[in-house]
C-alpha cells in the first residue's frame, strides 16, 4: 500500500498559516508532489458545517464541552472522508490545524482536562498524529491585529488576550514535549523567508 506523508501547521491567531499552508502545496506540487491542502475545522462537507457552528459569532452561549465534541466531531470525519484516502492515494496532505489545536485551545485555553482531551482524542482519531508539524510561533498582540487588519472575526478570535497567551502557551509546551514532530518556525519573519524555511524543513522530512 503506497503511504503519504502527514503535515500540520499550528499555531495562534494570525501567524499566516493559511498563507504558508498554500505557499508549501503549490511548492510541493511543483516539485511533482501529489498534494491536498485541507483545513481543520473543516476539510468536508459535514466538517465545514461543523466550522460554521463552531466559529460563529451568534453562539457565544455555547459550552466549553460542546465546543471540544465539536471539534473531534468535525475531526472524524474529516479524517475519514479526506486525509486517510489522500495518503492511501500517497498524497502530501498538508492540513492547517490538527488536534494539537484541541490541546491548546480547549486544553491549555479553556482549562479542559487534558487527561479528558487525551481520551477523546483516543476515540476520534485512535491518537493518529502528523508525521510532521510546524508550529508558527508569534506574540499574541501581533497575531490578533494582523487579524483585525484582514477583518477576520471569529468566536475564538474574540477571547481576550490572556486566552490568546494561554494557547500560545500550550502550543509551546507541546513543542517542547514532541521535539521531533514539532518544528517551531518564527512568523514574525518576512512571509517569503517564512515560506523558504518551512520549505527547508519540509524537505528534510520528505528525504
Ligand atoms: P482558523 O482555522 O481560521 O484559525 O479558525 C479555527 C479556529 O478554531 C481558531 O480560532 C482555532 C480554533 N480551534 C480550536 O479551538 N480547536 C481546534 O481543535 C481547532 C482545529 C481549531
Amino acid at each position: 500500500m503506497k503511504k503519504g506523508i502527514f503535515i500540520s501547521l499550528e499555531g495562534i491567531e494570525g501567524t499566516g498559516k493559511s498563507t504558508q499552508a498554500k505557499l508549501l502545496s503549490k511548492h510541493l506540487s511543483k516539485k511533482g508532489y501529489k498534494t491536498a491542502l485541507t483545513q481543520e475545522p473543516g476539510g468536508t462537507l459535514i466538517s465545514s458545517q461543523i466550522r460554521k457552528v463552531l466559529l460563529s459569532t451568534k453562539h457565544h452561549r455555547m459550552d466549553y464541552m460542546t465546543e471540544l465534541l465539536l471539534y473531534n466531531a468535525a475531526r472524524v470525519q474529516h479524517i475519514k472522508e479526506k486525509i486517510l484516502p489522500a495518503l492511501k492515494e500517497g498524497k502530501v496532505v498538508i492540513t492547517d490545524r490538527f488536534s494539537d489545536s484541541t490541546v491548546a485551545y480547549q486544553g491549555y485555553g479553556r482549562g479542559i482536562s487534558l487527561k479528558l482531551i487525551d481520551s477523546l482524542d483516543k476515540a476520534a482519531t485512535g491518537r493518529m498524529r502528523p508525521d510532521l508539524t510546524i508550529l508558527l510561533e508569534l506574540d499574541v498582540k501581533t497575531g490578533l491585529m494582523r487579524n483585525k487588519h484582514i477583518n477576520k472575526v471569529d468566536r475564538l478570535e474574540l477571547e481576550d488576550i490572556k486566552f490568546h497567551e494561554k494557547v500560545r502557551k500550550g502550543f509551546l509546551k507541546l513543542a517542547a514535549k514532541e521535539p521531533k514532530r514539532i518544528k517551531i518556525v518564527k512568523a514574525s519573519k518576512a512571509l517569503d523567508e517564512v515560506h523558504r524555511e518551512i520549505v527547508k524543513i519540509v524537505e528534510k522530512a520528505l528525504k
